[in-house]
């Protein structure tokens, strides 16, 4: 009995927590931030290189303080899983604190994105329609129409020698309108380049990432003063507001008038519309949400898998067989591939809900935990060469086993992203246009790395040579 007593007591006393975690040196007020001012050993817009690189000395779970936050970080795909399994089912992201402000007092009304607990899943009620099949389904004729817009585009926008410089670029316009005609219901003419909406939404959605990601890192100044960061988001935020209250006012009145029309042409902004849950604020702040969600995110993905694929003329050419399948499982393993190695999150994100083990150590209920996918992702220890765009190690006939938490584009768990299947569906018609009716050729030898703008975007332009085919 004695001896069973003190075995539990060594137990307890070995059980490392997380002051014994390990870290870099740091100093008093400012932590770990000088390692990311200018002259610094880091950059702040290359987070990722930075963890990996710690990750190298530290070992894959580790902490740091960087702008006032205490931050743990881990790379292994372990302890995602673990992460993720306690998160419960109100899972609680770090918010966006100068969003939540802004709105809490404007609007009274903070949407999906920045808000936790009850007042999150209130507005996740909003989302979860997107991740429905008939949904997603009502939306594909509509899909194909926007990315036949973007062929007959690309066609004109190319410069004489066929190039089209900076991909990304116009790749925006397509994301703004392919997403348009869900939510809110109405086709921006990005496209056309005669619409003044449309670019004024460009310009707003631009300054919107920059504003939230410029009042995001660093100390909170902006409670302070409406610093550039701050009224940048507010003043993007104001011109976005304004735009889908106006549509969404006459989709309203459609509603009112002819409610079956509405569910039949515009099964999203109806379930909006018909969710009792929300106020009228509400409704605007999710559309904007829903909007803005899929911006720079689609953009990214598709300029990264064009740049992946111009560059391996035989992945190209498999692809472009694909292209003229049914079933497309291979231009599907391509966007899986460019989301592994080009995710747009650099990490998932959770504050945990209850005291958790990662690893050796017992973490306390409260710790905001980094969950660093955009390095588990290119780890040679969970992907064979993993620095290789390899589509064919998505396909069934590879006999390759990866870990389910290894590569986690979308987050995971109750609040995953809810625009996934949506946009997956987006990606595969517009690269099966493409490539019918073009070969793809990069120009230069861009070294493409990514860069965050809130989300990871290419850190260089990506131009590429279409070349007519004969399809
Ligand atoms: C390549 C495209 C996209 C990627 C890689 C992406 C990625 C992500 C990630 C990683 C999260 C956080 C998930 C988590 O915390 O577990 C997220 C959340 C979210 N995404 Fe996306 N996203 C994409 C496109 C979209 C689109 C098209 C929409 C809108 C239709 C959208 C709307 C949202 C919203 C509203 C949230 C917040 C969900 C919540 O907090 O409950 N995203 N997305």
């Amino acid at each position: 009995m004695k001896n069973m007593f003190s075995t539990h007591q060594t137990t307890q006393a070995i059980q490392k927590t997380l002051k014994d975690v390990p870290t870099l040196k740091s100093f008093p007020l400012i932590g770990h931030t000088y390692l990311f001012l200018p002259g610094g050993k880091y950059k702040s817009e290359r987070l990722t290189e930075a963890v990996k690189d710690i990750s190298k000395n530290l070992g894959p779970i580790f902490k740091l303080n960087l702008g006032g936050a205490n931050l743990l970080i881990t790379t292994d795909a372990n302890q995602t899983r673990t992460l993720f399994r306690s998160e419960g089912l109100r899972p609680i992201r770090p918010p966006f604190p100068a969003l939540y402000y802004y709105r809490k007092k404007t609007f009274n009304s903070v949407g999906v994105v920045p808000g936790n607990g009850e007042e999150w899943h209130k507005f996740r009620s909003g989302v979860i329609p997107l991740l429905g099949t008939t949904l997603m389904q009502s939306y594909a004729e509509r899909q194909e129409d926007v990315a036949d817009s973007f062929i007959s585009y690309l066609r004109t926008a190319r410069n004489k020698d066929g190039v089209l410089e900076d991909a990304m670029e116009h790749l925006l316009l397509f994301a703004i309108e392919a997403i348009s005609v869900v939510c809110p219901g109405h086709r921006f003419n990005c496209l056309s380049q005669n619409d003044s909406q449309a670019s004024d939404i460009v310009t707003a959605s631009k300054d919107f990432m920059v504003g939230m990601y410029e009042t995001f890192i660093g100390p909170p100044l902006w409670k302070l003063f409406k610093t550039s960061g701050y009224k940048k988001l507010e003043s993007s935020h104001q011109i976005i507001y304004r735009v889908m209250k106006g549509h969404l006012e006459t989709i309203k009145q459609q509603y009112e008038t002819n409610p079956e029309a509405v569910k039949y042409e515009q099964k999203y902004m109806y379930s909006l519309l018909n969710n009792k849950k929300l106020s009228e604020e509400d409704i605007v702040m999710l559309s904007m949400e829903v909007f803005l969600g899929g911006i720079d995110t689609t953009a990214t993905t598709l300029a990264m898998t064009l740049y992946y694929l111009a560059q391996d003329r035989e992945i190209q050419d498999k692809a472009r067989s694909d292209a003229e399948t049914e079933d497309l499982k291979y231009l599907r393993a391509c966007i899986k591939e460019t989301l592994r190695m080009a995710p747009t999150a650099g990490a998932n994100s959770r504050i945990l809900v209850e005291d958790t083990t990662l690893g050796d150590y017992l973490i306390p209920k409260n710790t905001l935990v980094l969950a660093f996918s955009s390095v588990t992702s290119s780890d040679d220890q969970y992907f064979k060469n993993a620095s290789h765009y390899y589509p064919d190690r998505w396909m069934r006939t590879n006999n390759e086993e990866f870990h389910k938490f290894a590569s986690l584009p979308f987050g995971y768990g109750p609040r995953m992203c809810p625009g996934k299947k949506l946009v997956e569906n987006e990606f595969v018609i517009l690269l099966k246009k493409i490539l019918l009716n073009f070969e793809l050729e990069l120009v230069g030898k861009a070294d493409v790395g990514m860069v965050y703008r809130m989300n990871r975007i290419p850190d260089k332009p990506i131009s590429i040579k279409f070349v007519n085919t004969n399809h």
